[in-house]
């Protein structure tokens, strides 16, 4: 294996590069991606030891050897991201605001009370990571590679407290346009996602975990996934699985704002703007669920979708709610569709990027 040092004209630190000289990318079907199944080759890891952020380094992806006792595996002290880099048709890779991933995480992470990662080492070996392994990034919209930044502590010992040392990576799928069907939700009626001064607002790991067995319930249901209400009450929509939620209700948009149970999605937020900016009006108010199911019954809940990276943005068919489904209704034009198209045009580099949103990587 040649082992490069990695010094950037910009950087005043190193980094060392591990080329991997037995890629995988020939073998891979580009058309017939499995989400988040399958990673480049290539892999970035930085270690935290005795207070600081050590040299980070890229190498060729591989599984890491974890001390059982390692203190993310018991007490959950984890977080990430989920970002993407797109390539446009001349081939140049963008990234779509990842100054929002990089605070989220930073945010995050103080939370689950994990020290903070330079912006530096971020982004330097983020875009390190991308030039690498750019043949990976396909041309064409629907086609990205989904980066997964995350951190985790990796200190051995039981003992119920903040660990001492942390391993910072990112690694990065290949991923194809999402065609999910129809999607038919559940509102939550039991279970919460999220409460008051709990990590809602952080992408902490043990909310996925926590969300998985109502899920599973609603799925049994024949529901995909569940609308999250507040856990107070029940009575105010929060989010769609992992997704923030729109509605249009006659010709506006409504969303939750977020707060500590809510996750601030950078898609959601450029979805204000794009609307904003397309001239939709926009509400960002609290959503109670009995005014949702009376819009419907009063044929103004015209359209219901979610907003995340994964996915940009899922038309949501219907929703059940205390033993009711709720269909929504077809229309000629969805709003959904053209909010899509917009964010996916700036994404992809076919549109203006008034919001100066496009992050071109050097590659
Ligand atoms: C709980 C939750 N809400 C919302 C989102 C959407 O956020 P973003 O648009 O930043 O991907 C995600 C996905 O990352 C999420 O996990």
């Amino acid at each position: 294996m040649r082992i490069n040092l990695y010094i950037s004209s910009r950087i005043e630190f190193a980094m060392r590069v591990e080329i991997n000289k037995q890629s995988k990318i020939d073998a891979v079907d580009f058309d017939n991606l499995d989400f988040g199944m399958l990673f480049t080759d290539h892999m970035f890891v930085c270690d935290y030891k005795d207070g600081e952020w050590k040299e980070p380094q890229i190498i060729p992806y591989q599984p890491i050897a974890v001390d059982p006792s390692m203190s993310a595996l018991h007490y959950g002290q984890a977080v990430f991201e989920g970002m993407k880099a797109y390539k446009d048709q001349a081939g140049e890779v963008f990234l779509f605001r990842p100054e929002e991933n990089f605070h989220r995480i930073n945010r995050s992470s103080e939370r689950l009370a994990i020290p903070a990662f330079p912006k530096n080492y971020f982004f330097e070996g983020l875009e390190k990571l991308l030039a690498l392994d750019k043949e990976w990034i396909k041309s064409g919209i629907g086609n990205s590679l989904y980066i997964r930044p995350f951190v985790f502590a990796s200190q051995a010992g039981v003992q119920a407290s903040a660990s001492n040392e942390y391993k910072f990576m990112i690694i990065c799928a290949p991923v194809g346009a999402y065609y999910g069907g129809e999607l038919h939700v559940k509102i939550a009626e039991k279970y919460s996602r999220a409460a008051q001064g709990g990590v809602g607002y952080a992408k902490a790991a043990g909310n996925y975990a926590a969300q998985f067995y109502p899920t599973k319930l609603a799925q049994d249901e024949g529901y995909q996934q569940v609308i999250w209400t507040d856990a107070h009450s029940h009575e105010y929509l929060e989010e769609a699985g992992t997704m923030n939620i729109f509605f249009r209700i006659g010709e506006r948009l409504v969303t939750a704002p977020t707060t500590d149970t809510i996750l601030d999605g950078v898609t959601r937020k450029s979805i204000i703007k794009i609307a904003e900016h397309l001239g939709i009006d926009v509400e960002v108010r609290p959503v109670r669920v009995d005014e949702i199911i009376a819009a419907h019954a009063q044929g103004q809940l015209k359209e219901v979708f979610g907003a995340g990276t994964a996915v940009v943005v899922s038309q949501i068919h219907s929703i059940g709610y205390k033993g009711e489904k709720y269909t929504l209704p077809k229309l000629d034009n969805y709003m959904a569709d053209q909010l899509k198209s917009h964010i996916m045009g700036i994404q992809y580099n076919e549109l203006e990027d008034p919001f100066q949103w496009r992050h071109a990587v050097r590659t």
